[in-house]
């Protein structure tokens, strides 16, 4: 049997850079607590998180590195901003394409008295972009939207949403989450006030990394409190970012290897390796999509989309198709419901989930061609 054949980078990839492991295996073995000291290792941990902050900074065109606050996972960095910023009696407009780590906190919201209003997806996963500004009402504090589906991988628009945010004086919050390092994203451009990024999926960095990039102006009430290493007799949290969102020890290990995979990224251009995912893309969807038997999801119709291709063969329960491609053909998968109901719902696949096929640089077209050789399989 060959080796694995990994598909499932939407979910986290597996393949990252050596200078990676290397950086996490060195701070592992020679970095203190940030901001906790003044020896050398605690300066050297410092330094290494504050020149993680520039580099975030520069890949997303923000105003400052100070403005990043480091978290463990997009889902706290959304908890942060959402809860940070909406009260009750606000009103916030997100969409159906969105991951439970948006849409949960939203309803939890919502059930505190926030108005909540969710853009619908069609049948392709598609949202109607203009809704954001048909809905906005006068109490509407908040637009939110992914910049990518994990689902369809779909890309949602966010020049044109950040413009109507802007235009409307309303604040506007991405989910980076499946799109954070690949695609180009800038920050003032696109009048985005609050990004929200993981730095496991395509920024090629450890899982346990993650942030939010706030706009200079916008006040977001922490969700944690705790020891920062600055104004200790305080008894509030310092207001100040990063400090304000970053309660308790960081995730140094892990940003070392996000600070590596920055590196490595500006390095190798992004647009080059996403151009190679887009390729192994649509080799693999021009493949399947043909097969009868074989439904494909989301808009192909479009140039720009991430690097996924989600399916279901036949009437096949896509966890059966999954374990399947697993034992029969050595390749990884994601099936089932991937976070994402509404837009399940919006396809028509709560039953039945779908098997979800995403591609990295790190994948080589024998792979997309022997696993979409195994769906044809499958499916006759
Ligand atoms: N949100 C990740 C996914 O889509 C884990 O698989």
């Amino acid at each position: 049997m060959h080796d694995l054949i990994y598909l499932d980078n939407a979910a986290t990839t597996m393949k990252k850079p050596e200078e990676v492991v290397q950086a996490v295996t060195r701070a592992l073995c020679s970095l203190g607590n940030s901001g906790r000291g003044v020896h050398g290792a605690a300066l050297d941990a410092s330094r290494l998180v504050y020149e993680t902050r520039v580099l975030v900074n520069e890949l997303f065109h923000g105003w400052d590195p100070s403005q990043t606050a480091f978290t463990m996972n997009a889902t706290e960095a959304l908890n942060i901003a959402l809860f940070g910023l909406l009260s009750p009696g606000d009103h916030v407009i997100t969409t159906a394409a969105e991951h439970n780590s948006v849409l949960r906190p939203l309803y939890a919201l919502e059930k505190q008295g926030v108005e909540l209003t969710i853009l619908p997806c069609d049948r392709m996963g598609r949202v109607d972009l203009n809704g954001f500004q048909r809905e906005i009402r006068s109490n509407t504090r908040l637009l939110v939207c992914t910049h990518g589906s994990n689902l369809t991988g779909n890309l949602y628009d966010i020049q044109k949403i950040g413009e109507i945010a802007a235009n409307m004086n309303v604040l506007f919050l991405v989910d980076a989450s499946q799109t954070a390092g690949i695609f180009p994203i800038d920050l003032q451009r696109m009048h985005i006030d609050v990004l929200c990024f993981t730095g496991h999926k395509s920024l090629l960095g450890p899982q346990g990394t993650g942030g939010l990039i706030v706009r200079p102006d916008v006040k977001i009430r922490p969700l944690l409190y705790g020891g920062t290493g600055v104004q200790t007799y305080r008894k509030e949290q310092p207001p100040e970012m990063p400090a304000a969102l970053e309660a308790g020890t960081m995730n140094v290990h892990g940003l070392a290897g996000l600070h590596a995979s920055l590196q490595w990224l500006k390095e190798q251009g992004a647009e080059r390796l996403r151009e190679k995912e887009l390729e192994l893309m649509r080799e693999f969807y021009h493949r399947v999509s043909p097969l009868s038997n074989v439904t494909v999801y989301g808009d192909f119709s479009v140039r720009e989309r991430c690097p996924i291709v989600s399916l279901n063969i036949a009437d096949a329960d896509s966890s059966r198709a999954a374990d399947l491609l697993m034992q029969e053909y050595g390749i990884a998968v994601r099936p089932g419901a991937h976070c994402a109901p509404l837009m399940h719902k919006a396809l028509g696949t709560c039953e039945q989930g779908a098997v979800r096929f995403s591609f990295s640089h790190t994948n080589t077209m024998e792979e997309v061609i022997f696993a979409a050789d195994a769906v044809r399989e499958l499916a006759e």
